[in-house]
């Protein structure tokens, strides 16, 4: 009797630690206003991750006239997202391709990111 009062015991305990991991694990699962808000900038947070170093504000510091302004991209032929994804996956000139760093679908989420800014001349907002 002793030990059956021991292990209901447990199970109570081990109950209520289930509720409360749950309670909080829930909590990150369910998608709140604020994880669909950053869903819907995954560009720009993959942008910021592997393209920023060089691009900072749609620029380029290492070639000038390779920006990802929309004067540059149509210069250059890189005006549809398509494309711009097809730089991100294997590079392009001097810059290396990201592919491998990439998941699948990466590259044109940024791509249809920097191609929503070039729009927008790159100011935010
Ligand atoms: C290490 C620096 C560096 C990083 C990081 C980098 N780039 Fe580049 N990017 C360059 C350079 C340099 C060029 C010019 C290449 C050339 O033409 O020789 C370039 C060119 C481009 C161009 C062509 C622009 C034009 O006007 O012709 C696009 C598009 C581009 N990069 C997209 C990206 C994307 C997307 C990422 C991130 C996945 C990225 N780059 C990351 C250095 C970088």
């Amino acid at each position: 009797m002793k030990h059956f009062v021991k292990i209901s015991l447990l199970f109570k305990r081990i109950f209520y630690i289930t509720i409360i991991i749950l309670f909080f694990t829930s909590s990150i699962l369910i998608p709140s206003d604020e994880s669909i808000a950053l869903s819907k900038t995954k560009g720009e947070n993959l942008f910021i991750e592997h393209c920023a170093g060089c691009h900072v504000n749609g620029g380029n510091i290492v070639r000038r006239g390779k920006t990802l302004k929309i004067s540059a991209l149509k210069r250059n032929g890189l005006d549809d997202p398509e494309k711009i994804a097809k730089v991100a996956r294997l590079g392009t000139g001097i810059m290396s391709g990201y592919e491998e760093s990439l998941t699948k679908g990466d590259d044109q989420l940024i791509a249809n990111w920097i191609w929503e800014q070039a729009q927008k001349a790159w100011i935010q907002g």
